[in-house]
C-alpha cells in the first residue's frame, strides 16, 4: 500500500474506476466521486457525489475530510465529446461560445474548483498529492496538428493552473506535490469515437493506465510539482 487514503473524482470515468480499483486493491481507502454514482464496489471503496458545475457539491464532498484529508487526490474526470453529443471541432469556424464555455466549465474550472477545496486541507508537515487528469494535447509546444479547440485550450488552461497552484501550495507546503497526467490513449467511452485510425499497440486497456499512473504518482517528488507527465514518467513539454 503506497497511500492510507485516497479520493478518486471522477471514478465513474474508465480511467478513474480502474485507478479506484487498484489502489483499493492495495489496501487504500479510496473516496470514489461520481457524478452519475456508478463507481466500482470494493470493501475499501466509499463513494460520495459531485458535480463538477456545481460547486457547493464539491465543498460538501469534501467536508468530512477535514480532520483526515486523503493523502492523495485525483481529478480523473474530463470530457471530449460534450453530454449533448457535441464533438471536438476540428475547425476554428466549428467554435461555438456555449460549447467552448461548456468544455472549460467541466475540464478547467472543475477541477479547479476541487483544487480549491482540497488543497487547503492538506497538512503543511506531511507529504500529499493532487493530481488532474490532463492530456498531451494540451501542450502548446507540443501541437503539431492542432484541431480540437476547445479540449485542448481547456486542458492548456488546466496544466497552467496546475503550475500556478504548485507555485502558491509550495509556498508554505513544502511537501505539497501538485501535478498533471496524462495516461495515453486509454480505451474509454472519451477516446471510443476516435480510436478508428490509431496505428496498432497504441490503444491502452484501463487497467493498464490505471497501474501505469499510479505507478507515476508514487515516483512523484516536491521538487517537481506544477509539471504534466505522461504515463511513463516523462516529463510533458508546456
Ligand atoms: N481516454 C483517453 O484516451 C484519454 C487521453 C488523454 C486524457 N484523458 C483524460 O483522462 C480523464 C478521464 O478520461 P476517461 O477516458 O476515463 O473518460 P470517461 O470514461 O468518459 O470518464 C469521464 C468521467 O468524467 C466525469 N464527469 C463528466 N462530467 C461530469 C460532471 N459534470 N461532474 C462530475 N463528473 C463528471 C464522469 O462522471 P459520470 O459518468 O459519473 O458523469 C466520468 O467519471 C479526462 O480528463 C480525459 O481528458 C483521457
Amino acid at each position: 500500500m503506497r497511500w492510507d487514503s485516497a479520493a478518486i473524482f471522477g471514478a465513474s470515468g474508465g480511467i478513474g474506476a480502474a485507478m479506484a480499483m487498484a489502489l483499493a486493491g492495495e489496501g487504500t481507502q479510496v473516496f470514489a466521486g461520481s457524478c452519475s454514482g456508478y463507481v466500482p464496489e470494493h470493501a475499501n471503496i466509499e463513494p460520495f457525489r459531485f458535480n463538477l458545475t456545481d460547486e457547493k457539491s464539491i465543498e460538501v464532498a469534501v467536508e468530512p475530510w477535514k480532520d483526515a484529508p486523503p493523502e492523495l487526490v485525483v481529478v480523473a474526470s474530463g470530457v471530449l465529446t460534450l453530454p449533448d453529443g457535441t464533438g471536438p471541432e476540428r475547425s476554428f469556424r466549428h467554435v461555438e461560445p456555449a460549447a467552448m464555455a461548456q468544455m472549460f466549465a467541466l475540464n478547467t474550472v472543475g477541477p479547479a474548483l476541487i483544487a480549491k477545496h482540497v488543497l487547503p486541507l492538506f497538512p503543511r508537515d506531511r507529504a500529499s498529492t493532487f493530481a488532474a487528469l490532463s492530456a498531451r494535447v494540451g501542450s502548446i509546444s507540443d501541437n503539431r496538428i492542432g484541431g480540437w479547440h476547445s479540449y485542448r485550450a481547456s486542458k492548456a488552461a488546466l496544466n497552467m493552473l496546475i503550475r500556478n497552484y504548485a507555485i502558491e501550495m509550495g509556498r508554505t507546503h513544502k511537501q505539497a506535490i501538485i501535478a498533471g497526467l496524462h495516461p495515453g490513449t486509454v480505451d474509454t467511452a472519451l477516446s471510443e469515437p476516435f480510436q478508428k485510425n490509431l496505428p496498432d499497440g497504441q490503444l491502452t486497456d484501463a487497467d493498464q493506465a490505471a497501474s501505469n499512473l499510479i505507478g507515476v504518482l508514487a515516483g512523484l517528488s516536491p521538487e517537481t510539482s506544477g509539471d504534466v507527465f505522461d504515463w511513463k514518467g516523462e516529463r510533458v513539454p508546456e
